[in-house]
């Protein structure tokens, strides 16, 4: 095929350089925003007297055409067409004739690969910005619906203290809603428009940037037009949000795999997003969740790629920004589809209610409730913990739990235990006592849970 540079060189390019130099398997995904970039380019080109009013008539119906020849599947991406950009104004100029060529004047395929990058990745963040509430609801609606269910919270993967359910569903709620607020970010400083900045420096002629801004609906324009053809800070903030996004499913997928497992048996999963093992007949495995868990080591890899890629780069543009585009494609493909399934697994996961209440019950972690009485009693917090602690030491030797205790048994460790300390420590009343801004009290998770419904209509 020949080239559309092809002037300056007297030898064709080698096969094995073509397919290493093309990004057409990939970039083809951009062909919508590659032709309404064109569309919109060359209505200002006439509307700005740079071709005929005729001419870009011409160039947009022949791109409509093509559109809906790719559309149809009848549309043959070639390699050594290098990439989206060269394959659609090839065909162009082959549907049309030469007058296609004029498509191409003040522009350069760098700010035309940096315009549809914009583009495809505006119209992901909306969709994903969709995914992400979708979420968050089905996050709210599980701690709705298990709103008395105790469980242990833990430190250090020990048993702590006793929290709702609810409320620890609840803190990824709000992580989610961070990660919502990140993204926000990255759409702002995606919403601006490059087209314009011709290879590097501007264009001679009398183009119209902003008309085309508005036209392909940006909020505003890149000032600076070595800037716009080489900044891939948006892509870089897109790859982190989704990294600390995905770092936030990884730990919710690490608790779901240990909850689901034997030993705790917190939680069990639908059949539906589990799989089965091809020897262990027994077997039914979180793979959705270790595959969460495994697909976050890839989009942290993408973000450490991209740093590495953009950072001895000299301005303003170099090939070596070509390779933005795979692992941007992958992340979004990666997001979207742990979006989904998680959404779908938590609303059909069931809780083990019992098993966590049991679990609860059966440990030390109403030992802080313990100490708490003590102080409200008048005693130094530390000498509260000290007390306690000598408590439980004696429950581990006698093979009991604080709630067996004697009121005698407890007088002897202090005597400002009275009989009221059985209903302290009591997990429903540690829960309930934990009242403070944010604790794990029903009344201040209900609170949580009328927020989060207001944020996510907000949203
Ligand atoms: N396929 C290229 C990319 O993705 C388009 C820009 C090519 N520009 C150039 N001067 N070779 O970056």
């Amino acid at each position: 095929m020949t080239k559309l540079w092809g002037g300056r060189f007297a030898k064709s390019t080698d096969g094995m350089v073509e397919e290493f130099t093309s990004s057409i398997s990939f970039d083809s995904r951009m062909y919508r925003q590659d032709i309404a970039g064109s569309i919109a380019h060359a209505k200002m080109l006439a509307r700005c007297g740079i071709i005929g009013g005729e001419e870009a008539g011409r160039i947009v119906e022949g791109l409509t055409g093509i559109l809906h020849d790719i559309e149809a599947g009848r549309f043959s991406f070639e390699v050594s067409l290098e990439d989206i950009h060269m394959n659609i104004e090839k065909r162009l100029t082959e549907r049309i004739g030469p007058v296609g060529g004029k498509l191409h004047t003040a522009r350069s395929r760098n700010d035309q690969v940096a315009l549809d990058t914009h583009m495809y990745l505006k119209q992901e963040i909306a969709v994903i910005a969709g995914l992400l509430t979708d979420l968050q609801q089905a996050v709210l609606d599980a701690a709705e619906k298990y709103p008395a269910v105790i469980m242990p919270g833990y430190t250090h993967l020990q048993r702590a203290q006793p929290i709702l359910f609810s409320h620890h569903l609840m803190a990824y709620f709000f992580m989610l809603v961070r990660d919502f607020s990140r993204l926000e970010g990255v759409w702002s400083r995606t919403d601006l428009m490059p087209l314009g900045a011709g290879a590097l420096a501007g264009t001679t002629f009398p183009i119209d940037r902003h008309w085309v801004a508005e036209e392909l609906k940006f909020g505003g324009l890149y000032d600076n037009s070595l800037d716009a053809v080489s900044d891939r800070d948006y892509i870089l903030e897109f790859l982190s949000f989704a990294s600390i996004l995905m770092m936030h499913l990884s730990r919710l997928s690490e608790e779901i795999i240990l909850w689901s497992s034997a030993e705790f048996s917190f939680i069990e999963l639908d059949d539906a997003h589990c799989t089965g093992s091809s020897i262990m007949p027994q077997k039914k495995n979180p793979d959705v969740s270790e595959l969460v868990r495994g697909k976050t080591g890839r989009v942290f890899g993408h973000l450490m790629a991209m740093l590495t890629v953009a950072k001895g780069l000299p301005l303003a543009y170099n090939k070596d920004l070509q390779e933005d585009k795979e692992g941007l494609f992958d992340t979004i493909d990666t997001v979207k589809f742990s979006l989904t399934v998680y959404a779908s697994l938590l609303r059909a996961m069931k809780v083990n209610a019992d098993r966590m209440s049991e679990a609860v019950r059966h440990d030390f972690s109403n030992a802080t409730d313990m100490a708490d009485y003590l102080v409200k009693k008048g005693l130094p917090f530390r000498q509260a913990h000290e007390v306690v602690g000598k408590a439980v030491l004696y429950c581990i030797e006698q093979n009991k739990w604080l709630m067996d205790l004697s009121l005698s048994e407890f007088q002897q460790l202090s005597p400002l235990f009275e009989i009221d300390i059985l209903e302290a420590l009591k997990v429903e009343t540690c829960v309930e006592a934990r009242n403070s801004f944010g604790g794990t009290s029903p009344l201040q998770v209900g609170q949580a849970i009328t927020k989060g419904k207001g944020i996510i209509f907000r949203q």
